[in-house]
Formats: C-alpha cells, sequence, structure tokens
C-alpha cells in the first residue's frame, strides 16, 4: 500500500447498519454493495456475521457478488467464536478481511470488558493471531481509542503488529475527539510504534460531536492512510464520518493534503440516494455534498455571482458528484438576473418591456410563495400573454363564503377603455358566485360546459391553473385558463379569459358581416 492515496472503506453495511431503524435485508445490502464496488471503495465491511444468521449469509453473498473487485471484510470481537464465524461467512471472498478487536480506554477496560489492560492485551494478540489462521489480512480495532491513555494504545498497537495485523485502526467510537488532539494521537503512533511503518492506519470517528469529518482528516494529515465512512455519513448514534465529505474535502483541497482517493466521485449522489431510499434515513436539506441545497443558491447576490462566474461561490462542481447542476432558486430574494436566465432556459426570451410586468408578477406571486418553479413561470408568462389582448381585464376579486354562509362575490373588472365597472352576486359557491357576478358586467350569453383546476407545483402555495369551456348562443366552444395561488382568483381569471375570447370572435364575425 502506497502513502500517497487513502483507502476508503465503507461500513455502511455493518456500523451504517446500526443506526436506529437503518436495518437492510440481504438483497438490499447486496444492491448497495453493487454501488459501493461502481464507487470504487477499497474496502466493503459487509457485516458482523456471528450477529445474526441473516448477517452472516449477507456477508458471504457480498463476498461471492464483489469478487476480486473489492476486499471485503468481516467484523468479530476478540472472541475465538466469532473469528471462526467470520471467517466461516468469508470462505468464498476473494479478498478477505477480518475486523477484530476490543475496548482500550479506561472506561471499557473497567465498566464493560471489566478486566485489566494486561488480560485485553492478551486477548488482542490472541484474536489477531487465530484471525491470521484464517486470512492473510488482519485488522485490528482498539475500541475507544479516543479516549484511550495513549501510552496503553501504544502498547497494543506494537503486540498486535508483531502478531500479524496488517492494518490497525484507531476508532474514536464516542465521538469525543477533537481534531488537533486527534491528529497528535495517529502522529504519537507513527513515532512511538515499531514496525508501524509496515502496516496501514485506519481512523474511524463517529459525529457525536459534529467532528467526524474534520477528525478524520487530521488522521490523515498525521498519516493515517484508511479512512471508515459510511454514505451519508449514518452510523451508530449521532452517525459515523460521511464518505462524501471526506473524498470531496480530500479533492478540493489536494492543494492542502495533495492525498488522493480511488473513488469515481461521479457516483456519490447515485449512492447517497440509494441509501437514503433504502434504509429510510433522508438526508437533511443543508448536508455537505449530497443535501439537496448543497448546490442551491437563493439570495440574489449569490445568484448573481454564480450566474456570472460558478465558483464565486461554488467550491465543487455540482457534476464531479453527480448532479446535474447548481440550481437557482427562485424566490422573493431572487434579481432579475436570476429570473431572466431562468426564462430563457425556459425557452421564453422577452424584449425589456415584457420582461418587466412578469418580473413583477414573479416578485408579487414569490412573496405569497416559498420558492417558483419553472412550472409557475410558464404560468406566468402563459398568463402575461393572455392579458395582452383582453377586453375585459380582471382587477379585483373578493368573495365571503363558509358553512353556514352565503357564497358572495364582488368583482372588478376594467374595459378596454379604463372603466372600471363593479359588481356582486351570490351563488352555490364560491366560484358560481364569482361568475355570476362577472356575467353581471359582461353580459353575454354562455353555458360553463367544463371547469378543471390543477396545481401546477409542489406543495401547499401551488400554483392553482383553472382551465374551463363555455358554450356560446351559437354552439361554439372558447376555452380560458387563469393561474393563480388562489385558486378563486384563478377561476375568476380563467373565466375572463374565456369571455374576452367569445367577444373577440363575436366582435370578428360582426367586422367580416359589415
Ligand atoms: O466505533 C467503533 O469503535 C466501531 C468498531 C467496531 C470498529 O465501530
Ligand atoms: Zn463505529
Amino acid at each position: 500500500m502506497g502513502t500517497d492515496r487513502v483507502y476508503i472503506f465503507d461500513t455502511t453495511l455493518r456500523d451504517g447498519e446500526q443506526s436506529p431503524g437503518a436495518s437492510m435485508n440481504t438483497e438490499e445490502k447486496l444492491e448497495i454493495a453493487r454501488q459501493l464496488v461502481r464507487l470504487g471503495v477499497d474496502v466493503i465491511e459487509a457485516g458482523f456475521p456471528i450477529s445474526s444468521p441473516g448477517d452472516f449469509m449477507s456477508v458471504r453473498r457480498i463476498a461471492e457478488e464483489v469478487g476480486d473487485a473489492a476486499v471485503v471484510c468481516a467484523l468479530s470481537r476478540a472472541v475465538p467464536a466469532d473469528i471462526e464465524s467470520a471467517a466461516d461467512a468469508l470462505k468464498y471472498a476473494a479478498r478477505p478481511r477480518i475486523h477484530t478487536g476490543i475496548g482500550v480506554s479506561e472506561s471499557h477496560l473497567r465498566d464493560k470488558l471489566r478486566i485489566s489492560g494486561d488480560v485485553a492485551l492478551e486477548r488482542a494478540v490472541a484474536a489477531v493471531k487465530l484471525a491470521r489462521t484464517f486470512v492473510e489480512d488482519v485488522e485490528f480495532y482498539a475500541e475507544d481509542a479516543g479516549r484511550a491513555e495513549p501510552e496503553f494504545l501504544y502498547r497494543v498497537i506494537q503486540e498486535v503488529i508483531r502478531a500479524g495485523a496488517t492494518v490497525v485502526n484507531i476508532p474514536d467510537t464516542t465521538g469525543y475527539a477533537y481534531p488537533e488532539r486527534f491528529g497528535a494521537l495517529i502522529g504519537g503512533l507513527v513515532e512511538h510504534v515499531d514496525g508501524i511503518e509496515n502496516v496501514v492506519i485506519s481512523v474511524h470517528c463517529h459525529n457525536d460531536l459534529g467532528m467526524a469529518t474534520a477528525n478524520a482528516l487530521a488522521g490523515v494529515a498525521a498519516g493515517a492512510r484508511q479512512v471508515e465512512c459510511t454514505i451519508n455519513g449514518i452510523g451508530e448514534r449521532a452517525g459515523n464520518t460521511a464518505m462524501e465529505e471526506v473524498v470531496m474535502a480530500l479533492k478540493a483541497r489536494q492543494d492542502l493534503f495533495g492525498i488522493d482517493t480511488a473513488i469515481n466521485t461521479k457516483e456519490i449522489t447515485r449512492a447517497s440516494r440509494m441509501v437514503s431510499s433504502i434504509t429510510g434515513i433522508n438526508v437533511q436539506p443543508n448536508k455537505a455534498i449530497v443535501g439537496a441545497n448543497a448546490f442551491a443558491h437563493s439570495s440574489g447576490i449569490h445568484q448573481d455571482g454564480v450566474l456570472k462566474e460558478r465558483s464565486t461561490y461554488e467550491i465543487i462542481d455540482p457534476a464531479d458528484v453527480g448532479v446535474g447542476g447548481s440550481s437557482i432558486i427562485l424566490s422573493a430574494r431572487s434579481g432579475r438576473h436570476a429570473l431572466r436566465h431562468r426564462l430563457e432556459a425556459l425557452g421564453f426570451e422577452l424584449p425589456d418591456n415584457e420582461f418587466e410586468p412578469i418580473y413583477e408578477a414573479f416578485l408579487d406571486l414569490a412573496d405569497k410563495k416559498k420558492e417558483v418553479y419553472d412550472e409557475d413561470l410558464e404560468a406566468l408568462v402563459g398568463e402575461r400573454e393572455r392579458t395582452l389582448e383582453e377586453l375585459y381585464h380582471l382587477e379585483r376579486v373578493q368573495v365571503v363564503c363558509g358553512d353556514p354562509g352565503i357564497p358572495t362575490a364582488t368583482v372588478e373588472l376594467v374595459d378596454r377603455d379604463g372603466t372600471h365597472l363593479i359588481d356582486s352576486s351570490h351563488g352555490t359557491g364560491p366560484v358560481d358566485a364569482v361568475y355570476k357576478a362577472i356575467n353581471r358586467i359582461v353580459d353575454i350569453e354562455n353555458d360553463l360546459t367544463e371547469f378543471s383546476v390543477k396545481a401546477v407545483t409542489r406543495g401547499i402555495d401551488a400554483l392553482g391553473e383553472v382551465t374551463i369551456r363555455v358554450r356560446a348562443a351559437n354552439d361554439r366552444v372558447f376555452t380560458g385558463r387563469g393561474a393563480h395561488s388562489d385558486i378563486i382568483v384563478a377561476s375568476a381569471k380563467a373565466y375572463t379569459n374565456a369571455l374576452n375570447r367569445l367577444l373577440e370572435s363575436q366582435s370578428k364575425n360582426i367586422e367580416e358581416e359589415l
């Protein structure tokens, strides 16, 4: 093993599965294992065979499936039965590794194992020797090393290397470490342990204080060359080190570390989504690298910068992690630049005089909604096009309804001469009341033959689009559309739109007749 790259040891299927509620069946584990191979991880920790027949079978099936694409590792305590079970489960692995170990902190020795340090050391050595009778690749974990006495840890690590360990894992089991101190602990091993140069130092950091990635990277800076991690950082309690964070930190800060991994980073997003969907553990939107907002820009200032040059606000190219691109979130904080850019991407090239009213309508909508989606913009532009040729423009609509209560509507229309016309009516429901109030102003015979409403965007604040059909006295049918976050207003717009068309067609007929 060289020194210029870090080996990625994925433990999503073992430590990750220890996340409450994350248990997976064998088929699901196989699906993730295939994705781990696509990602190019060096080691897959497939399970803890002695813990259950299901875990045993998963390790066996993964070992068969993965072949020589990665080392397949099985966990055990420093107990003969565990090690034998791990060896059995790995029987068909092309590149098997047994991971065995014991607690080394004062707390684990005194309160959990209730043995002395010397006994723990003896068991550690015996476990490694036994594991070596089955496989050549044996990793030793010094559980709770993050809280252990450094001198005792050095002693244990030196002895397990003599016993045949090929990889020595220094876990911060309780997530207690602090980057500077954890780096110093790894540096201490490099300095004080004989034979350390012949083995790989591994770090396995938990995230109880939110420092798992920082601690793992401090370990790498001090000489560790294997990082144990999980997709999306899932794992016991607050989780494990997130693979995507370590890998992308090493890539984005090559200038600092000068160390690479063999991970195909373009597979990161796919892996994240797969693990989230299989385990049912959602990724928080602001999660580094794989969160839904990781490449989303919301403020107008940031959007303007990113549209001019992506790197002004992005240190990672989203394509590098398999995301289509950055996203510009259109909201009340967005400016003209972002709106125009999005409209152009949707195929709307608007001259300034047409753009400004759309921008005003956008701000109006954005004040009502948290986020404005593409479908909203299409509806807004469609709406604008519809109002250009209006004989009557809907200025205001107000309804009172409820149960009990008489649905009543008041509408204000403006005609082509700029005259404001107001009238009211009651009806069987709010839409009926609105339509009757409009009829009192426009006074043109028609029957409403169809009415449909659909949400054009997502969420409770979605823009509703109403489509209606009216039949005129001469049997011709006219369609009307209207969109608004209030479906009563959308209905009023749709009806006004249909009546405008009807009136326009009538005036054309009259012109033709004259
Ligand atoms: O956190 C831990 O110490 C572990 C070991 C079993 C490696 O998961
Ligand atoms: Zn762990």
